[in-house]
């Protein structure tokens, strides 16, 4: 199963639908998680976080929050989703790569990776992102990960959502599924509906193969790259994983 590249540009959301990404996912609905990745950072990190590269930024939603406390340069696979990105974010940095591979020859306070991470469907992708990060990463600073999901806590669901912007409408179906429990990923089926500005309706398709990783997984590739696992759950019950890159004479 291949990721996101650009042989393989993957899912619609973030190509030919990225401009409908507000009336998908809207920035209002991101306060509470930026408050809850704010908080977290601070509390592990050690010294002063001024500078934050996210990877798989998309619309940038959680930056728009983010953008109050720190330096941040937003990094995603499509130029689609940068696009929305600049417009809500036209003081950030941002720049086209692939969490697995960029190379920005700087390094960072923090490193952050929020549902992005979810297209990660290798473990070994998941550790060669994790070198990435460190490569990235000053000594005492930090890595978090956000995934939406772990296979202790996947459950099958159908949602929907959707939105208005006073022109056009969306409304969309998520359906999540995992056809095979013994491999690492799952799948979410969107059908969305689409109302343009005349009147006129569409319907499309999009097929979403996401990786699902035991919390063991997890901790060992953060382990595996160099850094000191954590683990937490945050206030809706989810995993979230940090690692925390500590200086050789700390290191243990
Ligand atoms: C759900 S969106 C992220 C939304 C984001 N959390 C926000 O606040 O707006 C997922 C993004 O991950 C990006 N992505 C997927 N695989 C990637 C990869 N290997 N490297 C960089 N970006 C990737 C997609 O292009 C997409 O923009």
């Amino acid at each position: 199963m291949e990721s996101q590249s650009p042989a393989n540009p993957g899912p619609l959301m973030y190509r030919q639908m990225a401009d409908w990404w507000p009336l998908i996912s809207h920035p209002d609905d991101y306060a509470d998680e930026a408050a809850f990745i704010h908080q977290t950072l601070e509390a592990h990190i050690t010294g002063e976080l001024h500078t934050l590269l996210e990877l798989g930024s998309g619309g940038g939603n959680n930056a728009s929050y983010l953008k109050a406390f720190y330096r941040l340069t937003l990094v995603d696979l499509s130029a689609d989703m940068l696009a929305v990105s600049r417009r809500l974010n036209p003081e950030c940095e941002h720049l086209q790569g692939n969490m697995l591979t960029v190379d920005l020859g700087r390094i960072f306070d923090a490193v952050m990776v929020h549902d992005a991470i979810m297209y990660l469907t290798r473990q070994d992708e998941l550790l060669q992102m994790l070198r990435n990060a460190w490569a990235h990463c000053r000594e005492g600073g930090v890595v978090i990960l956000l995934p939406d999901c772990v296979k202790e806590s996947f459950t099958p669901e159908t949602k929907q959502h959707g939105r208005d912007d006073g022109k056009r409408a969306l409304r969309y179906l998520e359906w999540t599924y995992d056809p095979d429990e013994s491999d690492t990923t799952f799948i979410t089926d969107f059908a969305y509906l689409l109302r343009h500005p005349d009147g006129s309706a569409q319907v499309f398709h999009d097929r979403h193969v996401m990786g699902l990783f035991p919390r063991r997984t997890w901790i060992e590739v953060i382990r595996q790259a160099g850094f000191a696992p954590r683990w937490i759950v945050d206030h809706w019950s989810r995993d979230v994983f940090l690692g925390i890159k500590k200086s050789p004479d700390l290191a243990g």
